[in-house]
Order: C-alpha cells, then sequence, then structure tokens
C-alpha cells in the first residue's frame, strides 16, 4: 500500500470521472482509498434482479453505538453519544436468512457509526452470514485487534477485514505482523492510511455525514447520489435507513427488519421516490437538501435499473 495521494499527472481515466467529486484537486484521494473501490467495484456494480426489481449489491450494519475513539472528522468528535448497546445475535441471524433467501450475491459490510470489534458478539454475527457463504466484512479502527481475534473471525467466515489506521505510518508494520501471526493471506485484508490532517481531507473521501458536520456543500445540490439505488443500511436495532451517510442522524427511517420484510422494505415506494429524485440529481428532500456526499462512487449501473423499470428510460 502506497501512503500519498493520488496526484492527477495527467488526464483522468473514464472510470476514475465517474467517482471525482466536482472541483477535483489534488490530494483528494488515497491510494489505499482507490484500491479499495477497485476491488469492491466488480461486486458492487452487477445488478442483481429479484422478481425483476434491482436488488442492493451493498448492506452495511450498525451492530453497535459505541466506540474508543473521537476522530476529529466523525460526528463522535462532537456531542454524538457513546452508547454500549449493541445488535441482538436473532437481529443479525434473521437478516441473514433473509438474504440467503433472496440469494443475495453482494456483500454485508459491518461498519456503521461505532468500533465493531467492540461488540463482544461480532464472531456470531460474522458466522451467521459466514456459514451461508454469504460474502461478509468489517471495517475497524484495528486498536482491538489481535491474532487469536483475527483468526477466529476468519474461521466464522470472515471475507475480509478493513483497518482503518488513524495514528500514523507505523502502523502498517503492525497490522501485518499481527495478520501474518493470525496465518492471514494478505489479499484478504486492507489497509487504509488515514492520518492525515484536515487541509488532505483526513485522507477520506470526506463528507458532512448528511449535515451532522459542518462542511460547505458546495456544488453537490445538483449531483445524482447512487446509494439507495444499491445500497441497504440497518441500524443496530434493525431499522432500515436511508443511507449510510444519514446514519447518525437518522432523519429518514423506513420499517425495521423484525416487523416487514427486507424486500418489502426496499420496495417501499417512499424510498423509490428518493431515487428517483436522486437519479436526477435533485437533493432536494432531508437529509439530502444538507449533504455532500460524492453519492457517485459506486451504483450508477443500480440507478439505470431503477429509473429504467420506473418508466423514465
Ligand atoms: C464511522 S467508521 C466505523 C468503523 C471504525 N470505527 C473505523 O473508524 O474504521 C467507518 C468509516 O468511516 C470513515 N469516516 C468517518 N468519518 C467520516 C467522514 N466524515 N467522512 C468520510 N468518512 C468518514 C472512517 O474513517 C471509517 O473508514
Ligand atoms: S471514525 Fe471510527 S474510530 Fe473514529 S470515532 Fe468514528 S467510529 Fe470511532
Ligand atoms: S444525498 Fe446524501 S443523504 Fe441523500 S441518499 Fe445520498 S448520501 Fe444519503
Amino acid at each position: 500500500m502506497s501512503g500519498f495521494f493520488h496526484q492527477p499527472s495527467k488526464a483522468l481515466d473514464p472510470e476514475s470521472e465517474k467517482w471525482l467529486p466536482p472541483g477535483f484537486k489534488e490530494k483528494m484521494v488515497t491510494h489505499a482509498v482507490k484500491e479499495n473501490i477497485d476491488r469492491k467495484r466488480f461486486s458492487i456494480d452487477e445488478v442483481q434482479y429479484f422478481n425483476d426489481t434491482p436488488l442492493f449489491s451493498w448492506v452495511e450494519l450498525n451492530i453497535n453505538e459505541i466506540c474508543n475513539r473521537k476522530c476529529p472528522f466523525c460526528p463522535r468528535s462532537g456531542s454524538y453519544p457513546n452508547q454500549n448497546i449493541h445488535m441482538d445475535i436473532g437481529i443479525a441471524e434473521s437478516i441473514a436468512f433473509q438474504l440467503d433467501s433472496l440469494q443475495f450475491g453482494g456483500t454485508v459490510n459491518i461498519s456503521g457509526t461505532g468500533e465493531p470489534m467492540l461488540s463482544k458478539g461480532i464472531k456470531e454475527i460474522v458466522s451467521k452470514f459466514g456459514s451461508r457463504k454469504i460474502s461478509i466484512e468489517i471495517v475497524t479502527n484495528g486498536d482491538r485487534l489481535r491474532p487469536s481475534n483475527i483468526e477466529d473471525l476468519y474461521e466464522a467466515g470472515l471475507s475480509q477485514l478493513v483497518v482503518s489506521m488513524y495514528d500514523g505510518p507505523h502502523q502498517i508494520e503492525k497490522f501485518h505482523k499481527l495478520f501474518e501471526e493470525a496465518g492471514i493471506d494478505s489479499s484478504l485484508y486492507t489497509l487504509r492510511d488515514r492520518w492525515y490532517n484536515e487541509d488532505e481531507d483526513y485522507g477520506l473521501i470526506y463528507t458532512n455525514r448528511a449535515g451532522s458536520l459542518e462542511q460547505d456543500l458546495k456544488n453537490s445540490q445538483s449531483r445524482p447520489c447512487y446509494y439507495p439505488a444499491y445500497a441497504l443500511y440497518i441500524d443496530w436495532n434493525g431499522d432500515v435507513l436511508l443511507c449510510c451517510q444519514d446514519m447518525y442522524n437518522r432523519t429518514v427511517k423506513f420499517a425495521n427488519v423484525t416487523e416487514k420484510s427486507i424486500i418489502d422494505i426496499w420496495m417501499d415506494p417512499e424510498l423509490s421516490k428518493f431515487r428517483k429524485e436522486l437519479h436526477a440529481g435533485e437533493r432536494k428532500t432531508s437529509p439530502c437538501s444538507n449533504c455532500n456526499a460524492n453519492g457517485m462512487v459506486f451504483g450508477s449501473n443500480h440507478s439505470k435499473a431503477w429509473d429504467k423499470i420506473s418508466g423514465n428510460d
């Protein structure tokens, strides 16, 4: 992994153009960010259908409300509460069961508002998906990783661990050693350099988390957003939210996966209204009206597929 920023020394290739924000400037994206996007693109951007409906290809789970850090770019640096709340294993099992019955071929990503490795039940949650051969990833700040728990997670069926390195380049060797000790091949984990300062957007595709952080909205208000076309976000209690960017404010909640089937929630006309507006580049409804997220990194195929079935093509 190289630890410096993507420098546009020549014309952008068409693939990159799709996901770089308007007003792209140098020092916007690290190589690690780009490599992780490239790793996921093939799987995320393939559209799977369920009874003629484009299915999500990415499911993000928030499994807890607790973190051991307060990173400056995260709403946890402000007043967001730190709470010892965790997803019930039964909810995870119900989600895995439903995804299995949909023959879901995408990826489940455990990330969310907190630090997943602080949930004692994480191995069991992973196994609910892994045992059904559903691709499952974890995004972590890495602080709680040890060779033994790394080994346990892969044994439970984990497909990929994505580590956010916030402290500095010395962490690269440390994490490689941990994974080596656990006997995990380098293709099965990703280290992302995120130790940069504010001028360098902290090494992130930095967003205001749909209005949770103060940031310039720039030209984002006329920018399409594809998140609700391809991604399903499920909160720790089973609530389905509009998208991962709104995970701190929870402005728009659809139903709960324990009360309504995932596929019925996904086909909710209210959710399709968001898709339609966002496909047309209209971020007019809250929380989109307060959001500066890129929104076009993944999901253009899904957004087109939704547009087609809604009769706009
Ligand atoms: C909220 S964290 C949760 C997982 C874990 N605690 C971690 O930090 O990796 C998920 C991802 O969001 C990133 N992130 C946090 N705040 C962000 C922001 N304002 N804009 C973009 N990405 C952000 C983190 O760097 C991390 O990769
Ligand atoms: S980015 Fe991750 S590690 Fe940092 S405060 Fe937020 S949830 Fe915690
Ligand atoms: S515009 Fe922002 S808030 Fe709206 S769906 Fe996209 S990412 Fe979420």
